[in-house]
């Protein structure tokens, strides 16, 4: 009878811890295999107004927002959040260490180079670069260009592009966005420059040297060189080529072979133009246009009277409709010298025969 009762204890017992235990397996592995989950994550980090504070007293905002993040490029693929994150691995995590939100993006950002390193090593070689080397913070670093939870594709639309750029250069955005260049982009076309065909993005140069401005004619040239292309704008791409034959061009040639570091004071495309205001050439703000012209040429040409900007033909080769003046000047020495020389030659070789005939005479006399 108490042998019985102890067996129907001892049953019940180990049920209690067969079930109990069977309960940790589930949940240890249940647990396991979340701990790098993106939804053990989100489990904290989708609550709204998480935050922590930062060495400074800063607050850091902890809510990711799940829908935007699976909307982004790495979300989109299923990317883990662990993937960046790699020093995360389930809670407690390691001890923040930054001192405000800005320290913190800066230990953060190197994590894309795991994926990205091409990019991490160009954008070593740019203007951004060595503005954080001394010292500026506020220089850009992959997510201020990118974002961290949101990134898109940097180049869709095609605004994006500039738009990325306008967050922190925004007075030379807008002197772009009225341009002629810029409006177009804003509309949609991707025939015209966006601030990444002159700078680059992540390898860039530095736009005040020498060696930058020498090399820009080559820059517009690109575009206003091809063909095909300016004649769906009816442009002519002889800017190019007349600007290398005019003695601008010619010297800013020369000079860029011999001294490429040297000063120069030659006029390139953008002393006439602008840079990131270029308008239309007919439009009534434009540095090149008629009324305007006297002043841009005065520049660098100080003693320039009214007249002073015709002595440049402008880049056209001079025709009947383009300045007539000189297409009949060039016309009349082209013309005139082939005549004067072929008169002289003639004269030459008739006076060499004649004397030639002259010494045969003499003989048979
Ligand atoms: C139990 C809730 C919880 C879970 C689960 C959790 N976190 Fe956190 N997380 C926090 C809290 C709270 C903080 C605030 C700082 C702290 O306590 O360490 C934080 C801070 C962070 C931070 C900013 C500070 C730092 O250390 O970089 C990141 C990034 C982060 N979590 C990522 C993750 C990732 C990735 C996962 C999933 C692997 C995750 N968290 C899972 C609660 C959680
Ligand atoms: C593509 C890399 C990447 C992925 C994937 C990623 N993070 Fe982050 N995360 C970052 C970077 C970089 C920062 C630093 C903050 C910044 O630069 O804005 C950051 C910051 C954080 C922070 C601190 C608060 C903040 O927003 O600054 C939390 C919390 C966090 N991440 C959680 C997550 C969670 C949860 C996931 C997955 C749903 C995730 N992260 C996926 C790169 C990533
Ligand atoms: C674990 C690897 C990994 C990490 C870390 C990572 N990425 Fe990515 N990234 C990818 C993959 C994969 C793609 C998709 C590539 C594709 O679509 O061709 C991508 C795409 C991108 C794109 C779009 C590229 C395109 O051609 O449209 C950008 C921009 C980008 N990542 C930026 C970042 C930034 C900024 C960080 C750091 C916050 C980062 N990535 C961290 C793997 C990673
Ligand atoms: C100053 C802004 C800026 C910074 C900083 C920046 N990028 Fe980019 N990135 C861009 C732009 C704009 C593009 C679009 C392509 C273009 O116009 O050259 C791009 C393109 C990309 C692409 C697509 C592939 C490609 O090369 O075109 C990836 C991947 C990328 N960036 C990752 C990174 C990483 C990683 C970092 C940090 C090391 C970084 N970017 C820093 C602006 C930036
Ligand atoms: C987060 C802010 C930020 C973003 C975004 C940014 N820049 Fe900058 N950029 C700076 C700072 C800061 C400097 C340092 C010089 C200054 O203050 O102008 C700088 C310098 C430059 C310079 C050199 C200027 C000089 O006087 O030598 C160029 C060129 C440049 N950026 C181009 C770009 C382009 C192109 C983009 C977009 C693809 C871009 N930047 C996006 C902050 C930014
Ligand atoms: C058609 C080519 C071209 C485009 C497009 C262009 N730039 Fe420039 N940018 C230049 C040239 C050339 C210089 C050097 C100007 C000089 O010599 O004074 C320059 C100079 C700069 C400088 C440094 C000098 C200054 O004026 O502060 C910054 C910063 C800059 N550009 C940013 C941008 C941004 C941002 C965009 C897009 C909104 C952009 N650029 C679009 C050609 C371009
Ligand atoms: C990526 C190609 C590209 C580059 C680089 C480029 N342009 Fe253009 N440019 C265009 C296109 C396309 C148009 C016509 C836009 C339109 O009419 O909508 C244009 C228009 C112009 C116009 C107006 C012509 C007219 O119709 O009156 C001028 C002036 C001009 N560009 C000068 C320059 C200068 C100077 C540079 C170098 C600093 C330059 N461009 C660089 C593509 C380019
Ligand atoms: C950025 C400065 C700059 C601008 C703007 C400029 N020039 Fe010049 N120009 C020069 C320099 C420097 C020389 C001397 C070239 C040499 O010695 O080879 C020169 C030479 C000339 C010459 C050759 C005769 C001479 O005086 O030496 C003519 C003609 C001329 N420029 C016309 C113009 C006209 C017309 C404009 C306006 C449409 C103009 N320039 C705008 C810098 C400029
Ligand atoms: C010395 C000043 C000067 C320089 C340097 C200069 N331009 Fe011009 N550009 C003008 C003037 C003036 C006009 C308008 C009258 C004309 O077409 O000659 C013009 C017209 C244009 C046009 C409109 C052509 C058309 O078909 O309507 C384009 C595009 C252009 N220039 C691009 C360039 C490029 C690219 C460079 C450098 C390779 C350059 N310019 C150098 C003064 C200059």
């Amino acid at each position: 009878m108490i042998f019985a009762c102890l067996r129907r204890q001892h049953l019940r017992w180990f049920t209690v811890a067969g079930l109990s235990c069977l309960l940790l397996v589930t949940l240890v592995t249940a647990a396991h295999a979340a701990e790098g989950d993106n939804t053990t994550c989100l489990g904290c980090h989708n609550i709204p107004g998480l935050s922590t504070q930062l060495g400074n007293g800063e607050a850091l905002s902890l809510t990711v927002d799940p829908l935007v993040y699976n909307a982004s490029v790495h979300g989109a693929q299923g990317m883990q959040c662990i993937a960046c994150h790699t020093n995360i691995t389930g809670y407690p995590h390691p001890k923040l260490t930054a001192t405000d939100r800005r320290d913190f993006q800066m230990e953060r950002y190197t994590q894309c180079k795991t994926c990205h390193e091409k990019q991490y090593r160009e954008a070593l070689d740019s203007n951004h670069q060595r503005e954080l080397a001394s010292g500026n913070r506020n220089a850009p670093v992959c997510t201020d260009c990118h974002g961290a939870h949101d990134v898109q594709k940097p180049n869709v639309p095609p605004q994006r592009v500039s738009t990325t750029c306008q967050k922190c250069h925004s007075t030379i955005y807008d002197q772009y966005a009225t341009s002629v260049h810029g409006a177009a982009v804003l509309a949609g076309n991707t025939d015209v420059p966006v601030c990444t065909d002159c700078h680059g993005s992540h390898k860039q140069e530095d736009p005040s040297t020498t060696a930058f401005r020498l090399k820009s004619p080559d820059m517009c040239g690109k575009c206003h060189g091809d063909a095909a292309l300016m004649q769906k704008y009816g442009i002519s791409t002889d800017v190019f080529n007349t600007y290398v034959a005019d003695f601008h061009g010619t010297t800013v040639t020369l000079f860029e072979k011999q001294h490429p570091d040297q000063e120069t004071n030659k006029a390139v495309c953008t002393d006439c133009h602008g840079v990131h205001a270029i308008s239309q050439v007919t439009s009534a703000n434009a540095s090149v246009v008629k009324e305007n012209l006297l002043v841009t040429c005065q520049r660098c040409h100080p003693d320039a009277t009214a007249n002073f900007p015709d002595s440049w033909v402008g880049h056209f080769q001079p025709t009947r409709e383009h300045y007539p003046l000189v297409y009949y000047v060039n016309l009349f020495y082209r013309i005139l010298i082939p005549a004067v020389i072929g008169a002289m030659a003639l004269f030459v070789v008739l006076d060499a025969v004649r004397k030639i005939i002259n010494r045969f005479k003499r003989k048979g006399a």
